[in-house]
């Protein structure tokens, strides 16, 4: 039986100081539930209110490619840099420490390949898998425009409507169809559609031209990919844009994991990220950190 001797009267109940109400960090994200909003401060450092998200989903449609085909050897020495790791289920378990405590953002689709129309996907993840596996996101991509449109929205509502009931955030991935053109107008569009329903944050690509106005059209945070491979300082210099211009953070593969100097690469690209260090900064330190590492 509990003790009950001995109990005490509650005397401090501070009265006249109001509770303090803290709005979130993250925009469009201040309604979310308690589960949502601590999954969502995983993803993003709550300092700086932004994220590097090491994608290495690639495998899923194009198999090993360039700097993916041993991740075990290319990418897991990368990862205590990321502040998330963007990968499938299969590479999840076949190569990330669980130790290691990275948030994951989970790779929940399938359904094509290089060989075949992209955009032709299905939710290959079940809502338990994702929870068994700890994920802190789930993934998806939406390709407005594409011959599977429809079906791409449908498949990230899916993911929506399925992390809703558990707490789980949605990453809509904006894919682009063939016929596309990749400026300001289509990642407008593409990325509201992500938000308006429902999605809680978005990645895109970043366009020289009205690069704000999709940031500001967008009411959910929004991130970049890196795209194809570029120049160690252009890829620094669309970075620093990227989060200049509004942008949370950074979902980037190929111009780490293929650059001269992964290594030197991430860490410059988290100085962008979380410190706006300037291109010419960054690529000084990818410097300076790719020749210590070659001495090592
Ligand atoms: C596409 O395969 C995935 O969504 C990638 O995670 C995303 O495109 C980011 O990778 P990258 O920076 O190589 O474009």
């Amino acid at each position: 039986m509990a003790d009950l001797d001995g109990l005490k009267d509650g005397k401090d109940f501070g009265i006249g100081i109001p509770v303090k109400e803290k709005p979130f960090f993250l925009k469009g994200s201040n309604h979310l539930d308690w589960g949502m909003q601590s999954r969502l401060s995983r993803l993003f450092n709550p300092k700086s209110g932004r994220t590097v998200m090491l994608a290495f989903d690639h495998g899923y449609f194009q198999g090993p490619t360039t700097g993916l085909e041993r991740i075990d050897l290319t990418i897991a020495p990368l990862m205590p840099y990321a502040d998330v790791l963007m990968c499938t289920r299969g590479a999840l378990r076949q190569t990330v420490d669980p130790t290691l405590g990275k948030p994951i953002a989970l790779r929940a689709s399938a359904g094509q390949s290089i060989l075949t129309e992209l955009s032709n996907e299905f939710i290959s993840v079940e809502i338990e898998e994702a929870i068994r596996l700890n994920a802190s996101c789930l993934a998806a991509q939406i390709y407005i425009g594409a011959k599977y449109e429809h079906n791409s929205i449908k498949n990230v509502s899916k993911l929506i409507n399925e992390g809703m009931r558990y707490g789980i955030p949605t990453l809509a991935v904006t894919g682009v169809g063939g016929d596309m053109v990749r400026d300001a107008r289509y990642f407008g569009l593409a990325t509201r559609i992500a938000a308006e329903i429902g999605s809680h944050y978005v990645k895109t690509y970043y366009v020289e031209e009205g690069f704000e106005q999709v940031v500001n059209g967008c009411p959910i945070p929004l991130v970049i990919a890196g795209g194809k491979k570029i120049p160690e300082l252009d890829a620094l210099t669309m970075a620093f844009k990227g989060i200049d211009q509004g942008a949370a953070g950074v979902d980037m593969g190929r111009n780490i994991f293929q650059s001269e100097s992964p290594l030197a690469m991430i860490q410059a690209v988290n100085a962008v990220v979380h410190e706006l260090m300037t291109p010419e900064k960054a690529y000084q330190m990818f410097q300076d950190l790719k020749s210590d590492l070659t001495r090592a």
